[in-house]
C-alpha cells in the first residue's frame, strides 16, 4: 500500500499508545523516527507550526546575506547569579532557573523592544564532533549549541504564557567549539552531567552567572524565528553570538554518555538532538558587525552612502531618495 496509509496507521497506533499511558505530549516527541521533527506538526494540532510555519528555526546563516544595521545596540545581560536545576528531559538537557528565586536576570538591548527575563538554557549536541549545533554558520555545524531563553516579562507572566504569544521570547545562541580549556562558568553545568544520565534525572546547579557564560563579544547576528522544539512557536527573537565558547573533549565525552530513557529502558543516547535546518523564506538576518571595516569585506550593508528624505507636505507626500 502507499506510504501515506502506512503513515496513518503508525500515527493511529501511536496515538492509542499515548492515550493509554496518559503520557503528556511534552515527554513524548523525539529527534528521530515517527515522533521525530518531520512529524511534530502532525502528532499534536497545537504544534502545527512545526510543519506549516515559515518563520522557523534553526537556520543556516549565510554570511553573504547578512545586513549590517548600525542601529543595533549591544545586548545587556544582568550579572546576577542564578540557581536552578539541570534536567534530562529525554530530549535534551535543560537548565531551569528556580521560580522562587528573588533575583531576576534581565536581558535587554540588542534588537529587543522589551525587557526579557532569563528562564532556561537548552543544550543540543552531536554524537560526533561534526554535528550537534542546530544553527549553522555557512553550513558549518559546531559540536554543540547552548540556547539561552528568556521571556517577555513586560507583557507576560511566565514562559509558558509567553512562548506562544507575540514577541514572547528571546533566544541567545552560543556555539560550542572543542578547545583546550573549558569555559569556567560552563563548568558549573558540566560538573553535574554525571547526575543527569537518564530521563527524569535532575541535579541542582548553584550560582550560575549567565553573563560570565557568554563569550567575550558584542558582535551578533539576529533574526526572527521560532522555538526549535515543539510547538515551534514563531515568537522568538534569535541572537547568534559571533564567537563560540569552549568545552574540552572530556565534557563532550560525558555528554555523549547521557541517555534518552529511564534506567530500566535507557534506549538511545540523548545526543544528535538537533532539529533539521529550516528554510529562511526571505527573512532578513541583521548584524551589528561592520564588515566594511575589513579590507576583504563583501557583506552588503544598510549603511550605504544613500538616504531617504521626506518631502515637505506641500509636495505630493511621497519619499524621494537622495544620493549624498
Ligand atoms: C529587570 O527588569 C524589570 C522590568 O521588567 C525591573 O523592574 C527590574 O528592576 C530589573 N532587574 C534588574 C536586576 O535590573
Ligand atoms: C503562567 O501564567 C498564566 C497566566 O497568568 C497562568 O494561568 C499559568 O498558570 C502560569 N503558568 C505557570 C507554569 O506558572
Ligand atoms: C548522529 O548524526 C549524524 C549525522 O546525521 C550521523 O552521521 C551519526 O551516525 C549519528 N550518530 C548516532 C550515534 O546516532
Amino acid at each position: 500500500m502507499c506510504l501515506r496509509h502506512l503513515l496513518l496507521c503508525l500515527l493511529v497506533g501511536v496515538i492509542v499508545i499515548v492515550n493509554e499511558s496518559e503520557a503528556s505530549w511534552d515527554e513524548w516527541w523525539t529527534y528521530d523516527g515517527i515522533s521525530g521533527p518531520a512529524f511534530w506538526g502532525l502528532i499534536n494540532p497545537q504544534w502545527s507550526l512545526c510543519s506549516k510555519g515559515r518563520r522557523q528555526s534553526p537556520i543556516n546563516i549565510e554570511p553573504d546575506k547578512l545586513l549590517f544595521d548600525r542601529h543595533l545596540r549591544p545586548v545587556l545581560v544582568d550579572k546576577h547569579k542564578v540557581s536552578g536545576h539541570l534536567y534530562n528531559t529525554g530530549q535534551f538537557l535543560v537548565f531551569r532557573a528556580d521560580r522562587e528565586a528573588k533575583v531576576r536576570v534581565n536581558i535587554t538591548g540588542g534588537p529587543l523592544a522589551y525587557h526579557y527575563q532569563f528562564e532556561e538554557i537548552y543544550i543540543h549536541y552531536g554524537m560526533d564532533n561534526d554535528h550537534g549545533s542546530e544553527h549553522r554558520i555557512n553550513n558549518y555545524a559546531f559540536p554543540a549549541e547552548i540556547q539561552v531563553y528568556g521571556y517577555n516579562a513586560e507583557l507576560y507572566h511566565n514562559m509558558s504564557e509567553a512562548q506562544h504569544k507575540s514577541q514572547g521570547l528571546v533566544a541567545i545562541s552560543l556555539m560550542v567549539q572543542l578547545g583546550e580549556t573549558l569555559n569556567p562558568e560552563l563548568q558549573i553545568i558540566t560538573s553535574v552531567f554525571n547526575k543527569v544520565i537518564y530521563r527524569g534525572d535532575a541535579a541542582p546547579v548553584r550560582h550560575l552567572s549567565l553573563k560570565s557564560l557568554l563569550p567575550d563579544t558584542n558582535g551578533y547576528m539576529t533574526y526572527e524565528g521560532s522555538t526549535t522544539h515543539p510547538g515551534c512557536w514563531e515568537t522568538a527573537v534569535w541572537l547568534i553570538l559571533n564567537k563560540p565558547i569552549y568545552v574540552t573533549a572530556r565534557e563532550l565525552y560525558a555528554l555523549r554518555k547521557l541517555m534518552q530513557g529511564p534506567p530500566t529502558t535507557p534506549k538511545a543516547p540523548l545526543g544528535n538532538n538537533s532539529r533539521p535546518l529550516q528554510d529562511l523564506h526571505y527573512r532578513t538576518i541583521r548584524t551589528n558587525i561592520d564588515f566594511r571595516k575589513r579590507p576583504d569585506a563583501k557583506c552588503p550593508s544598510m549603511a550605504q552612502d544613500m538616504h531617504y528624505r521626506a518631502n515637505t507636505w506641500q509636495d505630493d507626500g511621497s519619499l524621494s531618495h537622495n544620493v549624498v
